[in-house]
């Protein structure tokens, strides 16, 4: 048996195998409700490749192994992260995607794929309020287009070789942006962390004081990073304000929308995130609720020349583009990259603008349900406008809380609720992400009638 498709005749193993695999992943779905979110245990198929390969009925059957181990997001009750189940034209994209085996290094590597990344990049920017000019690249998840973010600004500002130049953001800011001073070989204090309100959101008082402190210091600036959905309460920066500052002070503005970008593409709900068309780059993630299969990530700039001036290295296996385009290879960090857009193109189409906007709101109004229901005088809940709400017992100390949290994960897991346990301010909290679509107003019913006894 060829193990690669013809390219003369339709392979009739190859489509077999496809059929079948294609149907047992239509009944993995359909398993997906009964079991819970996650699997109890799981067994791992052997590892490594035996001499001779084996047939493609033992392939499906190790796969099998596998996809019974796997985390179930389409389950009603997998509300724990950002995760939601993908819509069913994403994952064909994805399987086009593999087939074709295009690369988004290269123009001539992948024609039609280089130019739909364009386009769809361009679309997003004109829902974000980006001029004419704008454009992105795509990226292996949001902490990769945050780092290239970065990037640009301090290329913009010409401090590449400044490893104590700053940035600003929230203290509720992602990790990513630790993670990029260590990539970047910049200072562990080249990230000014500025303390967030009642709220969550970044305190644009403090932003002035530690700027001025920082000024005072000598120490070169280039950039602040407004978060428009924090990971633990979906808050939002106050993007309008930090974009005006940064205007006077001549700073890049980078919007980290990884959770709340996607708000921006509905006319009912982007007033959520009002402010984004000032920015200098936006990362937008439609892999954590658009129900795009990952990785699904987007970096856009309002101008995208700003790409190639940072990252162009030449390419000089590769022909010359015709046109004005650059490779998408020479648009950000990776090289070799897969055609994300794809899946990111056939999800949305699928949606289309009202699926989008449902998408959207149903996340919300399913937070105001679960907030509604949660007993207010038992526990404190931490929120903001987007589908995101953590909680904790009020008055606890520190180790009754924790204990508190782990216990009553566990209980709700066995319940078939799989909550998150994040740490915030010194305390744990179980959060609680309703992107899912699948969650009906019964199980957050249940869920909420689970969390009130949770308290003794
Ligand atoms: C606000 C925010 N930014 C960035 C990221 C990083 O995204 P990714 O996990 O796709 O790298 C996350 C992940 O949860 C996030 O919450």
């Amino acid at each position: 048996m060829d193990p690669f498709a013809s390219p003369h005749k339709i392979d009739p193993q190859f489509r077999l195998l496809l059929g079948e695999a294609s149907g047992n992943l239509c009944e993995w779905f359909a398993r997906s409700g009964s079991d819970g979110p996650l699997p109890d245990s799981f067994l791992l198929p052997e590892v490594a490749p035996q001499l001779d390969g084996i047939s493609n009925s033992d392939l499906l059957a190790d796969l099998q192994l596998v996809m019974d181990g796997s985390y179930r997001p389409s389950h009603p009750g997998a509300l724990a992260h950002l995760d939601p189940p993908p819509l069913t034209a994403s994952i064909v994209g994805e399987l086009i995607c593999a087939g074709l085996n295009n690369n988004l290094l290269a123009e001539e590597l992948s024609p039609s794929l280089s130019s739909l990344e364009r386009q769809l990049c361009e679309w997003f920017c004109r829902k974000l309020g980006l001029k004419p000019g704008s454009g992105g690249v795509a990226a292996s998840g949001g902490s990769l287009s945050n780092l290239m973010a970065l990037v640009l600004a301090r290329h913009n500002a010409g401090l590449e070789n400044d490893s104590s130049a700053v940035f600003f953001a929230s203290d509720d800011s992602h990790v990513s942006l630790s993670k990029a001073i260590r990539i970047m070989g910049l200072t562990q204090d080249s990230l000014q962390k500025i303390p967030t309100n009642e709220e969550g959101q970044l305190d644009i008082n403090s932003l002035y004081s530690t700027f001025n402190r920082i000024h005072s210091e000598n120490r070169k600036c280039f950039g602040v990073v407004a978060t428009a959905g924090t990971t633990v309460r979906g808050a939002i920066d106050p993007i309008n304000d930090i974009a005006k500052f940064c205007q006077k002070e001549n700073l890049w503005l980078h919007v980290d929308g990884s959770i709340g970008g996607a708000f921006g593409l509905s006319d009912l709900t982007s007033y959520l995130i009002k402010g984004t068309s000032l920015a200098n780059s936006i990362t937008v993630n439609p892999q954590k609720l658009l129900g795009i299969a990952k990785a699904s990530s987007l970096l856009l700039v309002s101008e995208k020349s700003v790409l190639s001036s940072a990252f162009s290295t030449g390419l000089p296996y590769a022909e010359t583009p015709l046109g004005e385009y650059t490779h998408g290879g020479e648009l950000g960090i990776q090289g070799t990259r897969s055609a994300e857009a794809l899946k990111l193109w056939i999800g949305l189409r699928q949606l289309g603008e009202k699926g989008i906007e449902d998408l959207l709101l149903g996340s919300v109004n399913r937070r105001y349900y679960l907030e509604s229901k949660i007993d207010t005088s038992m526990f404190e809940i931490i929120t903001g406008p987007l589908h995101l709400l953590a909680f904790t017992p009020k008055g606890y100390s520190f180790n009754k809380g924790s204990e508190w949290s782990k216990q009553t994960r566990n209980y709700l897991l066995k319940k078939n609720f799989m909550l998150s346990r994040p740490l915030y301010k010194g305390r744990y909290y179980l959060k609680v992400v309703l992107g899912n679509p699948h969650t009906k107003n019964d199980d957050l019913e249940l869920l909420s009638d689970f969390i009130n006894q949770s308290i003794k």
